[in-house]
């Protein structure tokens, strides 16, 4: 009979827990994305990386998909457009807003919108073929998320996590006093899908992400976003970095740094 491997004694859960707990980029509420919802709806930000995953996901013998944490719909209209049903979920009622109004301009009708956070019950909500979660799996239950993911879908899973574990380009780390202690990123999600008895398939993805700022004072705003309160002195670094980045058409000047991301992969199989 095979012993037990270490590796099942360690509890990633906790780890992930931990690292959250230090880390410098705090948990986000719906509120916080509420104030994201119009820019991103705006198409600013890394269509490249919508792009880049929707090329990279397996539809074969799928039919409808359950998309978690789906913002304003750069996934979910895409995959409308190609099945059946689209489910759209996320906790955020502007981020919800946005989408029904892409929704309607894109003129598809086969997206439910089911306004919900991780912690929720998700009674309500249908098991799908393929279920999809993108850069939103900000939760304190890592496990729990994954244990639902993996409940809700028929077929096959994505996740996709940030690998590196900073949500800021290295030359705007570089202006704030302070240790910055990163988000943990994708390797704990593999650990505990493993743990799950579930073997995730790991692939990146790169791009190019950035928003456009119409003033110095809205760029502060962001890395505040990020990383809570500034001192003066970082505000001021901040300013003058903001006035150095290049102007677009639109008369904001636009931050730009790249991303890295890891793409869990996991068939669903007999558990
Ligand atoms: C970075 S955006 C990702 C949007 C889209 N999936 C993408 O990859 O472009 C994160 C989304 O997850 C949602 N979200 C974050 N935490 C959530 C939670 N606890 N429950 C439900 N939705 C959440 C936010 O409202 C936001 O729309």
């Amino acid at each position: 009979m095979l012993g037990k491997d270490l590796i099942q004694e360690i509890d990633f859960g906790a780890l992930y827990r931990e690292q959250c707990r230090r880390s410098s980029f705090g948990a986000r509420t719906s509120a916080d994305w509420d104030r994201r919802a119009e820019r991103r709806s705006r198409g600013e930000g890394d269509r490249d990386y919508d792009r880049a995953l929707l090329a990279r996901l397996d539809l074969t013998g799928a039919r409808t998909a359950l998309d978690i944490g789906c913002g304003t719909g750069n996934l979910a209209i895409p995959l409308a457009k190609v099945l059946r049903k689209v489910h759209a979920l996320d906790f955020s009622p502007e981020m919800l807003r946005y989408l029904e109004i892409n929704r309607k301009r894109a003129g598809v009708d086969n997206v439910v919108v089911h306004r919900l956070a991780w912690t929720d019950s998700w009674k309500g909500v249908p098991a799908a073929d393929v279920v999809i979660c993108s850069r939103a799996l900000g939760v304190e239950d890592l496990r729990g998320a994954l244990e639902k993911m993996h409940r809700k879908a028929k077929v096959r899973c994505y996740a996709t996590l940030h690998a590196g574990g900073s949500y800021l380009g290295e030359d705007v780390l570089a202006l704030l006093d302070r240790n910055m202690e990163p988000r943990p990123d994708y390797v704990y999600a593999v650990n505990v899908l493993y743990q799950m008895g579930v073997k995730a398939r790991v692939d990146f993805l790169r791009s190019r992400g950035g928003l456009g700022y119409a003033s110095a004072e809205d760029f502060v705003g962001a890395v505040r976003w990020r990383v809570g309160a500034l001192s003066r002195k970082e505000e001021a670094r901040l300013r003058k970095f903001y006035r150095a980045l290049p102007r677009e058409a639109d008369g904001r000047r636009r931050y730009r740094h790249d991303f890295e991301w890891a793409l869990l992969a996991w068939e669903k199989g007999p558990r």
